[in-house]
């Protein structure tokens, strides 16, 4: 039977047609779905046990494969709307947009509030390389804010200081998943006409007084990369926004602006520029997210509160047995206003009383066989920012605690999926290595 393509984008058959227009690459079939669970389910220890398994899922798929229909819209269809809807719900957020990855959405909003080079955009010393990717590529200037030493979230008291009148935009990141001090920046934004955008890469699913992390500034999201509390196999962002007009014009923002609800003259569609904010225009590319993307992301939010309970749980653990050992500083609780996803485990030390920083403790720590990862440092001492014209050592002299903080006392821990015993392993070997460098 013909397998017809459907759904408003013009590269699908339209209508009923006696040869309908295959634009669109090959169809799976029952037999390379196969292939993509022999992926997502590889053997385990007992090879022969799983190949007979296989066997049988082989017969199962084909027996399916003969009665089944084949999935004929493999991208920006109804799963990518569900999602969506779902997200919007979740986050209690007017609009939500699914796509390639969550630096495209970061794109987007810099894109919506009409970011130009020469704008100042404010974040902090500590992040990761994306959030600032597209305002260095296009010559916008980036202004590092200093960090609070209990989290390494951004200090609103630092921004305050090197506000501009050049500032556009405020980027505060939940940095493993611990909640900014919103409240004050979103003051400072309001006081001043500058826009807020949370990078919640790390923060899906933490809240803020009483608000979804990702939904309390003007925009905001998620990475759904693989190493983040949920996935949507493997690559995938959410871009949430308040803004009805940078809402509205999300579906364009995601897929260079084609509009098929107007048509030119003889043509199935239009292209409209994206109208910023300030009523400037921007060019949109191309982030469309795969209807597959989108039910990774459906199966996985029903897990995200249950993961966000085992990860509090599990940093309450570390901290329970670190706070025993002076010299750890364990990492900051949830107050009565914060519920942080506890993406990863912010492991700081007092380098005098440990008789050593944290560079010899993160070696000791791998010599135990643990994972820990530096992997957050300042952002200005990148090899790319000297090439930009940025003086790293001048920026530096501005962030005096994300220097001493990086340098000498913190690095990140996994909490999940961490088995009990490997948990244990984990805070035992710390208390071990801190005991060590003491008694050197
Ligand atoms: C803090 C932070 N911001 C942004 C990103 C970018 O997310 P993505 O990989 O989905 O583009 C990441 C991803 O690791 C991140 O850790």
């Amino acid at each position: 039977m013909e397998k017809k393509k459907s759904g408003g984008d013009f590269r699908y058959a339209v209508g009923e047609a006696k040869v309908p227009w295959h634009a669109v690459g090959e169809f799976y079939r029952a037999n390379d779905v196969l292939e993509v669970v022999k992926f997502l389910l590889p053997p385990g220890e007992n090879e022969a046990v799983w190949q007979e398994k296989i066997n049988t899922v082989a017969a199962a798929l084909q027996d399916l494969g003969a009665n089944a229909n084949v999935a004929t819209k493999l991208t920006l269809g109804k799963k990518v709307a569900e999602a969506e809807e779902l997200c919007k719900e979740y986050f209690k957020s007017p609009y939500a947009c699914l796509l390639t990855n969550w630096t495209a959405g970061m794109e987007i909003a810099y894109k919506m509030v009409g970011l130009k080079a020469g704008d100042e955009v404010i974040m902090p010393a500590v992040t990761f390389i994306a959030t600032m990717a597209y305002p260095l590529s296009i010559g916008a200037k980036i202004v590092f804010a200093d960090v609070d030493p209990e989290t390494i979230n951004l200090d609103p008291a630092d921004v305050a200081r090197k506000i501009t009148p050049k500032t556009k935009m405020i980027v505060p990141v939940h940095l493993g998943g611990y909640p900014v001090d919103m409240e004050p920046l979103m003051e400072l934004a309001k006081k001043h006409g500058i826009y807020v955008m949370e990078d919640a890469a790390h923060g899906m699913g933490g809240m803020y007084k009483g608000q979804r992390l990702g939904a309390i500034g003007d925009f905001g999201g998620f990475s759904l990369h693989e190493v983040k509390n949920i996935t949507s196999f493997g690559e995938g962002g959410l871009l949430l926004t308040k803004h009805d007009k940078a809402g509205s014009q999300l579906a364009g923002a995601r897929f260079l602006g084609l509009d098929f609800t107007r048509k030119i003259k003889d043509w199935l569609y239009d292209i409209s520029p994206l109208e910023t904010l300030n009523g400037d225009i921007a060019v949109a590319g191309n982030h469309s997210a795969c209807e597959l993307n989108a039910v990774g992301l459906l199966l996985q939010m029903q897990r995200l509160d249950a993961i966000i309970a085992q990860r509090r749980k599990a940093a309450e653990y570390m901290n329970a047995v670190l706070s025993e050992e002076p010299g750890i500083l364990v990492e900051k609780a949830d107050t009565a206003d914060t519920y942080g996803t506890h993406h990863l485990y912010l492991l700081r030390i007092d380098p005098e009383v440990c008789n050593g920083d944290i560079q010899e403790l993160s070696q000791r720590l791998k010599d135990k066989g643990l994972t820990n990862i530096t992997h957050f440092g300042p952002m200005y001492r990148f090899r790319i920012m000297k090439e930009l014209g940025y003086d790293e050592e001048a920026i530096a002299a501005t962030c005096p605690v994300t220097e001493k903080m990086f340098y000498k006392s913190y690095t990140h821990l996994p909490l999940y999926p961490l088995t009990r015993e490997q948990l244990e392993y984990q805070a035992k070997a710390v208390v071990e290595a801190v005991r060590e460098m003491k008694n050197k």
